[in-house]
């Protein structure tokens, strides 16, 4: 079964076609995160409007890329919730009217669902139930992953997500949107003890995450140093934040695998990538005995592939929407 993928919930613009949710046969995509970068975040009137220019480019070449035509295509998957209510709707309007045009079932996809399903186009073996933790610039969910489309959400964060705090903390520091990426490699040549950080914990909930206090903790020290006139080692900074996050995040993933007697942990969402998380969470899966899994760097970020891979097992479960589907910019995983 072929399934076209069509995704723009944030800053790219991309599309994919993909085999029986597995086999990638093409993934496409118009990135804007260059114009983006000059007003240090997303600014959501810009990504509609690229979205509406890009869109129609970016399917057509998923399209060639995988040597198909709309005709073959079994269905159409769209995220169409959560994102920027703007940025969605362009790839939820543009899906509605293919389907229409095509009579080809629309299959809404929730954005969360389609990062956790970018590890079944890496990974073969990989079957639900698992624990998954799923780490993005506008969530951070540790989820229960019952079915293909079944979902428990065991924690989550009470303020910031893991990679907003990430790119605030690097915007503080002076480096470009998106900061996730830069904060990461300075890391690499810090001291991860050379900072203490605070690690806050939400009383009487084990699984969840609060980060902006992390985050306020990074931006008064550059400010407290700022003011005595002192130099702050950005390195040992950036290594030091790094560590912390990094210890939340394994720390809350592995304390819910233990209770809930999971043996299988998945990492997702553009977090995911990070070097300090990856090591940090093979390290505690080495050491507890549970498999680990997460999406090949490519497939980390927001991409097609990943909504056609969630949109085949949707649409297996009997999940399709008619012309009356609208964008949501904000919706739990398990809705
Ligand atoms: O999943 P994603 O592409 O978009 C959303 O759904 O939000 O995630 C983007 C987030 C950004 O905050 C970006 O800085 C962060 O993922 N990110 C990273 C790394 N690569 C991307 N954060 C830390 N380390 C990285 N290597
Ligand atoms: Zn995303």
């Amino acid at each position: 079964m072929l399934i076209l993928g069509i995704e723009s919930s944030c800053d790219e613009t991309a599309a994919a076609v993909v085999e029986d949710g597995r086999r990638v046969l093409s993934n496409a995509i118009a990135s804007q995160v260059e114009e983006h970068r000059k007003y240090g975040g997303v600014v959501p009137e810009i990504a509609s409007r690229r979205h509406a220019e890009a869109i129609s480019g970016v399917v057509d070449r998923a399209l060639s890329e995988a040597g198909v035509t709309l005709a073959d295509i079994d269905g159409i998957a769209v995220t169409y919730a959560p994102g920027l209510i703007g940025a969605l709707l362009v790839g939820v309007s543009f899906a509605k009217g293919l389907a229409l045009s095509t009579g080809k079932p629309l299959i809404p996809v929730h954005h969360l669902r389609s990062h956790i399903a970018a590890n079944y186009l890496a990974h073969p073996d990989l079957q639900p139930p698992f624990l998954c933790l799923v780490v993005s610039g506008g969530h951070s969910h540790i989820v229960r992953v019952e079915d293909y489309t079944r979902f428990e959400v065991i924690g989550r964060t009470r303020d910031d997500a893991a990679g907003e705090c990430y790119d605030k903390a690097a915007r503080a520091m002076g480096m470009p949107y998106p900061g996730g990426v830069a904060l990461d490699k300075l890391a690499h040549e810090g001291d991860p003890t050379a900072y203490v950080l605070p690690r806050p914990r939400v009383e009487g909930s084990p699984y969840d995450f609060s980060f902006s206090g992390l985050k306020t903790a990074v931006i008064n020290r550059l400010h407290n140093a700022e003011q005595k006139g002192e130099t702050v080692n950005k390195a040992d900074l950036c290594a030091s934040f790094q560590h912390t996050v990094t210890e939340l995040l394994v720390g809350n993933t592995v304390a819910a695998a233990r209770d809930i007697g999971a043996d299988t942990i998945v990492l997702a969402g553009g977090v995911s990538a990070n070097s300090g998380l990856r090591a940090g969470m093979e390290a505690a899966c080495a050491d507890r005995g549970y498999r680990l899994y997460a999406p090949p760097l490519s497939l980390c970020g927001d991409n097609g592939a990943m909504v056609a891979a969630q949109g085949y097992y949707e649409l297996l479960g009997g999940r399709t929407a008619g012309m009356e589907l609208n964008a949501v910019a904000s919706l739990p995983i398990t809705e």
